[in-house]
């Protein structure tokens, strides 16, 4: 079937190109070399350059580098670790993917992409401590934070004229002193007085101020939340429309599972460019060719280009082949969950999340009513799939097992 997030005017090109002071990458040797360079690299992805830290006591995690970036990250690192996603959130992640089934069973159907933002919201608001609020209200409040104006981040000022600067304010604050008033003021509040197992608490134990606490909340809505629901939706797209692999994934224990939900984002990748400054000189190789990127130059990291590498990952790079060899040292998903100092922590998770989902779905022996439409989201630089509406074949007491 191949890949179905193809967006146009981006057809490929050199492995590695400079063009000016911007590098597009899509050589996997070079990338993996260029989000290894810690110490000559920062992050300039998710216009990290543009957010004012100025007023933050702690650096959020995704746009701080060096030592005390690798300190953040090893401390959160045992909220995701594979064994404590499963021990942990296993059970809340399988009621909370039946009850939203259950819910679309009265219907003989669901809207795919609706029911994967709610129970992505669900499953992460646990774990980061987001539990005061309604998950579809919050939901929503999220969803706004992607209405922005188009940007362009090789662009000085992200190519954006003073009226959208204007527009990216308001559009991106108001919906950020919503999701604090109602979602994150009210989780800290509560874990003052009775701290949790969870994100929230532990940031409180840091001396993280209440805006800090914010910031690292929308990380996670953003980076965790909503990219997990765009998987949901384009793996079952995969799985519905691809019969063989459907009956393999239906048949297959989890390991195996977890391997095609690997293929199939390692083939659409959620984040679709990964953005560093060179804050030092470093060099990148690529097959025995070396370039030499100077300091304060742009690097673009084209991962729907570098999965696809078919030096690194054979011919039918466009084939999902779940279990294909890689080089050694390679993530199964190459690099849709980056790699180096930002390397995603959430991938155990959003992997056991969308097998609990997809697996509990596909019992109902779903039939595409209406394909998804795909769309581009330039923050995460991303697709989006809308739309994505299925019936159920099956009976829900059956598919349940009471039947
Ligand atoms: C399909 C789902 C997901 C995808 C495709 C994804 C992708 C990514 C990517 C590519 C990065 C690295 C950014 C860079 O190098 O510039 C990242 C960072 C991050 N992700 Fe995920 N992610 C997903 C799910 C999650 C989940 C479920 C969580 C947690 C609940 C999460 C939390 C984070 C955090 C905190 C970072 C920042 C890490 C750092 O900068 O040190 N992600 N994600």
């Amino acid at each position: 079937m191949g890949r179905r997030a193809r967006r146009p005017g981006e057809s490929g090109g050199p492995r590695v190109e400079r063009s000016g002071r911007v590098w597009r990458v899509r050589s996997l040797e070079a990338a993996r070399g260029v989000l290894r360079a810690r110490g000559e690299t920062r992050q300039a992805g998710f216009t990290a350059e543009y957010v004012p830290k100025g007023w933050l006591k702690h650096h959020p995690i995704l746009m701080s580098d060096g030592p005390l970036h690798d300190e953040q990250r090893s401390k959160v690192a045992r909220f995701f670790a594979p064994a404590v996603v499963a021990e942990r959130y296993g059970e809340a992640m399988a009621a909370s993917a039946d009850a939203l089934l259950s819910r679309a069973d009265a219907a003989g159907g669901v809207r795919l992409d609706d029911l994967a933002l709610l129970y992505s919201v669900e499953v992460t608001s646990r774990i980061v401590g987001l539990t005061e609020s309604s998950v579809p209200r919050m939901a929503r409040r999220l969803v706004t934070f992607f209405r922005q104006p188009p940007f362009d981040i090789t662009q000085p000022n992200l190519g954006r004229t003073p009226q959208q600067w204007a527009r990216a304010a308001a559009n991106g604050l108001l919906p950020i002193a919503r999701f604090y008033a109602a979602d994150v003021r009210p989780a800290i509040r509560r874990r003052r007085r009775a701290p949790a197992d969870d994100i929230v608490s532990h940031l409180i134990g840091e001396g993280y101020t209440d805006l800090d606490i914010l910031v690292e909340c929308v990380t996670y809505g953003t980076a965790g939340m909503v990219t997990t629901r765009e998987f949901i939706t384009m793996a079952a797209w995969h799985l519905l429309a691809d019969d063989g692999l459907r009956e393999r994934f239906r048949a297959a224990g989890v390991r195996e599972r977890y391997a095609i939900l690997n293929e199939i984002i390692r083939l659409e990748p959620v984040v679709g460019h990964l953005y560093r400054r060179a804050s030092a000189a470093f060099e990148i190789t690529d097959a025995g060719r070396r370039w030499r990127v100077e300091e304060g130059d742009l690097v673009d990291v084209c991962v729907r280009d570098t999965n696809a590498d078919e030096r690194a990952v054979g011919e039918d790079a466009l084939d999902v082949r779940p279990g294909r060899p890689l080089p050694s040292g390679v993530n199964e998903a190459v690099l849709t969950f980056g790699d180096g100092a930002h390397r995603c922590p959430g991938q155990p998770l959003a992997i056991a999340e969308t097998e609990v989902l997809l697996t509990r779905l596909l019992d109902r022996e779903p039939r595409i009513v209406a394909e998804p439409a795909l769309g581009w989201d330039d923050l995460v630089a991303g697709y989006t799939l809308r739309g994505f509406e299925l019936s159920f074949g099956r009976p829900a007491r059956e598919a349940s097992g009471e039947g």
